[in-house]
């Protein structure tokens, strides 16, 4: 199992915080963002992390952070030359990942969860994709999943006017190889980018043709 964190991108809604640096190195409790999430897979034991970077701000993120040794972890540091979608992060990270299952984390969240259960999860029911969610009330600024009562992933739908649920994908994903031909197989969304929500959804048609 590996790792990578998304911490390139814009951060145009964080402005004016991050006109001048990178938002995921905007400090909570004195210690950047992105090092939760460092150490949150490091405690799940994961130790092989790439980091995806953006020209603007990777060598900040870089020179912060380092090679891992803060966190017992060995970093490789992936540039995204511009910031075309989270499923083009998975597509340049791919010489990294090889055939590993790998978690995507998004380095601007502070969800603090136990990944351990997650992996778990992933690894008896031999999942290709594991998404978290939280219910949040303004569902329509964010990836919203509708799920059936076992939670099994129906439909993905990326900032939805009429959202099919509160349930809202909250940064933290778990994939297995199998994502990267999702992703091979879709076209940019009307905002331009290549969307992880679209790549989750071809899995789904996929398994449900
Ligand atoms: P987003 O919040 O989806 O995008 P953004 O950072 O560009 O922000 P904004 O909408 O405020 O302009 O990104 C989630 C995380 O993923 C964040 O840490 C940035 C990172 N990211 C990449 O690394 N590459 C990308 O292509 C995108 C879109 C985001």
């Amino acid at each position: 199992m590996k790792a990578i964190i998304l911490s390139g991108g814009r951060g145009t809604r964080l402005r004016p915080l991050t006109y001048t640096g990178a938002k995921q190195l905007v400090p909570v409790a004195n210690k950047p963002i992105l090092w939760y999430g460092i150490e949150s897979i490091c405690e799940a034991g994961i130790t092989e992390i790439g980091i995806i970077i953006s020209p603007e701000t990777g060598e900040e993120v870089k020179a912060k952070t380092g090679d891992g040794s803060l966190f017992g972890a060995k970093i490789t540091y992936i540039l995204q030359d511009q910031p075309a979608g989270l499923a083009h992060a998975v597509k340049i990270a791919q010489p990294f990942l090889g055939d590993a299952p790998f978690v995507m984390y998004l380095g601007d969240n502070l969800v603090q969860s136990e990944l351990t259960l997650f992996l778990e999860q992933f690894a008896i029911h031999s999942l290709d994709a594991l998404t978290l969610l939280c219910p949040v009330p303004n569902p329509s600024s964010f990836g919203v999943a509708e799920v059936d009562g076992a939670g099994k992933l129906l439909r993905l739908v990326e900032k939805p006017k009429v959202p099919p649920s509160n349930l809202a994908l909250v940064g933290i994903y778990i994939f297995s190889p199998v994502i990267h031909d999702a992703i091979a197989s879709i076209q940019p969304s009307p905002r331009g980018e290549l969307e992880i929500t679209d790549a989750i959804q071809a899995l789904i048609n996929w398994q449900n043709p």
